[in-house]
């Protein structure tokens, strides 16, 4: 043991009496750490590697995983370019009858959704929170429409936006502004939670005389609601303003004003059908 310790050289170093050793390194580890330089050396030469002040060294393969996206996307976007321009030139009551264009729509209408639609009418398409003016998309209550061509003119153009001439557009005014007294709101109020089972503090019996007067020209005589205006069904228990008796009160006083973008300056044809397309077979479309 002791001599075989002397055969070795050390490198002088000792700390308690404990020698270091200086043995050679192994052949096969040194050639193994040579190669990983050499290979470690090429591959900034190859690739984007070194951060420079404005970005990196780019590397002579010209390599970039952008440039690998922006690939992908294309050969995707070439791939579907047919069925595309089909769906574009498609009139929005057919899509369902024609499966591979209908496929593409509901799918490319899924991203879209995510991308343009989320933040308002949530991930889930169900309007995030009951009564704060985003519709829920996902039940068959619609405002202006639920079949597919209805939905199209409803995305491409709007809402009561002031960037497009042909936004759907109509005004509920303010009932609270000297059109009723208080005594006639809280009774047109208790009418029409009547109708959908709520018991309200006012007179809903002389609050159907007043509904009748001054309501029924927009939300009709059934309160059934009228989509030509965009004025919402009372009678049901779906409420996009909220369905306490507060809630209803305060959309009677100021006349409620939900505003939706338009998107034809930011969807194309194609996009703006296949979103149509995804929210109509979620809302079970009409
Ligand atoms: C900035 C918020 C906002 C964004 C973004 C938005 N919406 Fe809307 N959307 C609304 C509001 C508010 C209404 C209800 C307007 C009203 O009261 O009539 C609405 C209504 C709708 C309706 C009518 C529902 C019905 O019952 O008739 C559809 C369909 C719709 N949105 C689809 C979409 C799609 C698809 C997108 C994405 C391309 C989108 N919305 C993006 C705010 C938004
Ligand atoms: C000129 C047409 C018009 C008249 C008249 C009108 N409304 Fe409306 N009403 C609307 C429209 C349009 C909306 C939807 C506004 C929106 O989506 O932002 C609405 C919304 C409402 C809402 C909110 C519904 C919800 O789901 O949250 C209530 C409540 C309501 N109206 C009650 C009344 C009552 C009560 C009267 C009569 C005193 C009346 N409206 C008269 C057009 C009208």
């Amino acid at each position: 043991m002791s001599d075989k310790k002397q055969d070795v050289e050390t490198t002088g170093h000792e700390w308690d009496g404990i020698q270091e050793f200086n043995n050679p390194l192994p052949r096969w580890w040194l050639w193994t750490f040579y190669a990983t330089i050499i290979w470690g050396i090429g591959y900034t030469i190859a690739y984007p590697a070194w951060p420079l002040v404005e970005g990196a060294t780019r590397g002579v393969l010209g390599y970039s995983t952008r440039t690998e996206v922006v690939a992908e996307i294309d050969r995707f976007a070439e791939m579907n370019a047919g069925v595309k321009a089909e769906l574009a030139a498609m009139d929005a009551n057919e899509i369902p009858n024609n499966e591979a264009v209908y496929n593409y729509a509901i799918q490319s209408g899924r991203a879209t959704f995510a991308t343009f639609c989320s933040q308002c009418h949530g991930s889930g398409a169900d309007g995030i929170a009951a009564g704060n003016g985003y519709p829920n998309l996902l039940d068959d209550d619609w405002l202006w429409g639920g079949t597919l061509d209805a939905i199209v003119t409803t995305v491409a153009h709007g809402i009561r936006n002031e960037d497009d001439m042909d936004a759907r557009y109509s005004e509920m005014p303010a009932f609270g502004d000297d059109y009723l007294s208080d005594d006639e709101i809280s009774n047109v109020v208790a009418y029409i939670g009547s109708l959908s089972g709520m018991e309200f503090s006012g007179d809903a019996t002389a609050g159907e005389t007043v509904y009748l007067d001054n309501c029924s020209a927009c939300h009709l005589e059934d309160a059934s609601g009228d989509q030509m205006q965009g004025a919402p069904n009372l009678s049901d228990a779906i409420w996009l303003y909220g369905s306490s008796e507060e809630a209803i009160e305060h959309s009677v006083r100021v006349g409620p004003y939900g505003v939706m973008p338009s998107w034809t300056t930011r969807l194309d044809e194609a996009e703006i059908k296949g979103v149509a397309a995804y929210v109509h077979q979620l809302g079970g479309g009409e």
